[in-house]
């Protein structure tokens, strides 16, 4: 081993220990209430239920991805669809709760099915795909060949780093135009698991140079985001600042918002540079200071939609924003992590209630109701989605930690 990454192992190894001290002392003001541990308690003994109606209609090779409740329709992918390792991360995180081995099974049949993406050097997506998936599973069961999969997929999304960018490259366009989304902030815990797995410094130096890079480009001066920058390939010059999934090239898109919310919080948990959780508590200030955010904190599916209060909210970006917040309360001060933990916490239990839960055996076996995939496509809009339970389930499996410390 070269004896810089010796002193990026012993420096990460160091601080996931000070850090776990720290989270002891720091965060035992950050009470979880009974009341709402009873509702997360149903809510995974019913999620277990859904998660075996999810099961009847899925083929194997199949991944969810939707329900249509007006036509009755189940809607799957294959495994390429950047959606496809939500499936059996959420399985393997219920599981680990409830420790049902026919969701073990479940999952490891869609595991099987997934494997093959390790190689894939189309997409970005390897992060959300590989790491929900199967780094849940060696986290629950360390077999080598769970590992060399996470290794393999890291190596994949690696290819797709420019230096001369400082990114890795989101979606496939003109020579010309090398495109970087928000949402690939995401995909950087991949690379930061693969560097303390193998000792190859090289992923975690793309992960600090793709985050650095979007640091200065994606945000605007309220610490709200664009979704989408355009950059010269050849210079790394910026040409372009878009939003293809929200209103508008200058409004706030509810997901871009929290994936760069949950972005930096990881990328201060692995780093421990003080700059990245400066960079996701400015984030939070402007998510949470939004005039448009709703008193449930449930995000309408854009901050400047044209038609708030009447706007269509977005329950995966309220699951998302809880698990993130829970993560970003261990690093704050006080007060804010008190605010960040009650936000949390109210989601949580918004998302519990009939407006946003799936009664069981219903909504195709998802859990939850109400998200908004594509809105300007008109693709996915208030439908259930593979992503907002994943994160739901690791926001209630988060907040239940609190209750053990
Ligand atoms: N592109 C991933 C998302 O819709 O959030």
């Amino acid at each position: 081993m070269k004896a810089k990454h010796l002193f990026i192992l012993i420096a990460i190894a160091s601080f996931t220990g000070v850090t776990s001290v720290g989270f002891a002392q720091r965060v035992s003001y950050l009470k979880p209430q009974p009341r709402v541990l009873s509702l997360i308690r149903q809510n995974f003994a019913d999620a277990d239920k859904q998660y075996k109606v999810m099961d009847g209609k899925l083929a194997l090779g199949q991944f969810p991805r939707s329900y249509n409740q007006a036509i009755d329709k189940f809607i799957t992918s294959n495994s390429s669809w950047w959606c496809s390792g939500f499936y059996s991360g959420t399985l393997l995180n219920i599981y680990e709760q409830n420790h049902d081995a026919a969701l073990l099974a479940d999952a490891n049949r869609s595991l099987d099915s997934l494997a093959r993406e390790q190689y894939n050097t189309h997409t970005h997506d390897l992060g959300f795909m590989m790491y929900a998936s199967f780094g849940n599973a060696y986290r629950l069961n360390p077999k080598p060949a769970y590992k060399q999969i996470l290794v393999n997929s890291a190596k994949s999304l690696s290819t797709r780093f420019n230096p001369k960018v400082g990114c890795i490259k989101s979606w496939d366009a003109r020579p010309s135009d090398f495109l970087v989304i928000i949402d690939n902030m995401m995909n950087l815990e991949l690379l930061f698991w693969a560097t303390r797995e193998t000792g190859d410094s090289s992923f975690y130096k793309i992960a600090v140079t793709h985050a650095n890079t979007t640091m200065k480009n994606h945000y605007r001066t309220d610490y709200s985001s664009y979704h989408v920058i355009n950059y010269n390939p050849e210079t790394g010059v910026v040409q372009q600042r878009k939003t293809a999934q929200g209103f508008s090239d200058e409004s706030a898109w509810a997901r871009g918002q929290v994936w760069g919310l949950y972005g930096f919080t990881v990328m201060y948990r692995e780093t421990h540079n003080k700059k990245y959780l400066e960079q996701a508590m400015h984030i939070a200030k402007f998510i949470l200071g939004n005039p448009h955010l709703p008193a449930d904190k449930v995000p309408y599916w854009d901050f400047n939609a044209s038609n708030i209060p009447n706007a269509l909210r977005d329950a995966s970006a309220a699951a998302i924003m809880a698990s993130a917040l829970l993560e970003l309360c261990r690093y704050a001060d006080r007060a804010d992590a008190i605010t960040y933990f009650n936000t949390a916490q109210s989601i949580i239990q918004k998302l519990s209630s009939p407006e946003y839960k799936a009664a069981p055996g219903t909504n195709g076996g998802f859990i939850l109701k109400h998200s908004v995939g594509h809105f300007p496509q008109k693709s996915e809009v208030d439908v259930p989605l593979t992503y907002a339970d994943y994160y739901f389930v690791e926001a209630m499996k988060r907040y239940k930690q609190f209750s053990t410390r």
